[in-house]
């Protein structure tokens, strides 16, 4: 069977949320690129930082609906490894709502049944700022609801070379064959290889590029662009999206169409 056919193996954490909306399946594994907080604000003569304050508003409200709506994985882009190339002041700002959205919104996080889990690289951040990540995701560990994927100085190709790194070390070590290597093996070596991957992946913004955004998970993902920017986010924008995402046919390479939900 071709390796994209293979059914992806559902998480544990993934299970039924309590209230599904009925009638309606959504896609299980959804991922979004929050893009447009800077010129949101521009546009209303607000700093920067004010568009990313009022996306985190924006990140609360999806998360919510993201359970409701019965999704059983959301990943989000929060802070890319092109990132630091942003003004110091800009960089911090992000820490900062980043240490206050895992300081303020975890316990309610996990009172709400979501698992946390991060993917990026976290050697070089912050000691204080790892040690959030790392509390994020200890707490919530046992939580079966909607699991939240947080991708956190992250690149796609970056996790490919830390994975690439990974299957060399075992060569190294005489465990495999440079030979061995598939395309399965690497992905078994990404930072969340348990997951599957994302069926549909939305940008906001109106730009419409992944710029480094699960470059090995993307391969057959629906990609849906939608022109609001990230802080004007709705639940309406997020079923629109899906809406769309539904109206196409998924083929992985194949003839016959298998739609996604
Ligand atoms: C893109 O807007 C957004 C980001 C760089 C980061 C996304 C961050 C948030 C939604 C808030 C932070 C949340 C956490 C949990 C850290 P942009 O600044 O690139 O917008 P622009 O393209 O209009 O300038």
């Amino acid at each position: 069977m071709p390796e994209a056919a293979a059914s992806p193996k559902i998480p544990e954490a993934a299970t039924s949320p309590k209230t599904p909306d009925a009638g309606f399946e959504p896609p299980r594994h959804v991922a979004i690129i929050m893009d447009g907080n800077g010129r949101w604000a521009a546009e209303r003569g607000l700093p920067r930082t004010e568009g990313h304050r009022r996306g985190v508003d924006a990140l609360r409200r999806t998360v919510r609906a993201a359970g409701e709506m019965g999704i059983k994985i959301l990943t989000i882009f929060t802070f890319s490894s092109e990132n630091w190339s942003r003004p110091p002041a800009e960089i911090r700002d992000l820490m900062g709502l980043l240490r206050r959205f895992i300081r303020n919104d975890l316990v309610e996080l996990h009172e709400n049944n979501v698992r946390v889990r991060i993917i990026g690289e976290r050697g070089g951040l912050d000691p204080e700022i790892q040690r959030l990540l790392e509390e994020a995701e200890e707490l919530t560990r046992g939580n079966g609801g909607l699991l939240l994927v947080v991708a956190f100085n992250y690149g796609g190709r970056q996790e490919i070379a830390r994975a690439a790194q990974r299957v060399a070390e075992l060569v190294a070590l005489g465990k495999l064959r440079a030979s061995d290597i598939t395309a399965d093996i690497i992905g078994r070596h990404l930072d969340a290889p348990d997951l599957p991957d994302p069926d549909l992946i939305i940008r906001t913004s109106g730009e419409q590029r992944l710029s480094n955004f699960l470059m090995w998970q993307s391969a057959y993902s629906e990609l849906v662009f939608v022109p609001t920017y990230w802080p004007d986010f709705e639940r309406a924008t997020l079923e629109r999206a899906i809406a769309e995402y539904r109206r196409r046919e998924r083929r992985f390479g194949g003839l016959v169409a298998r739609t996604g939900s």
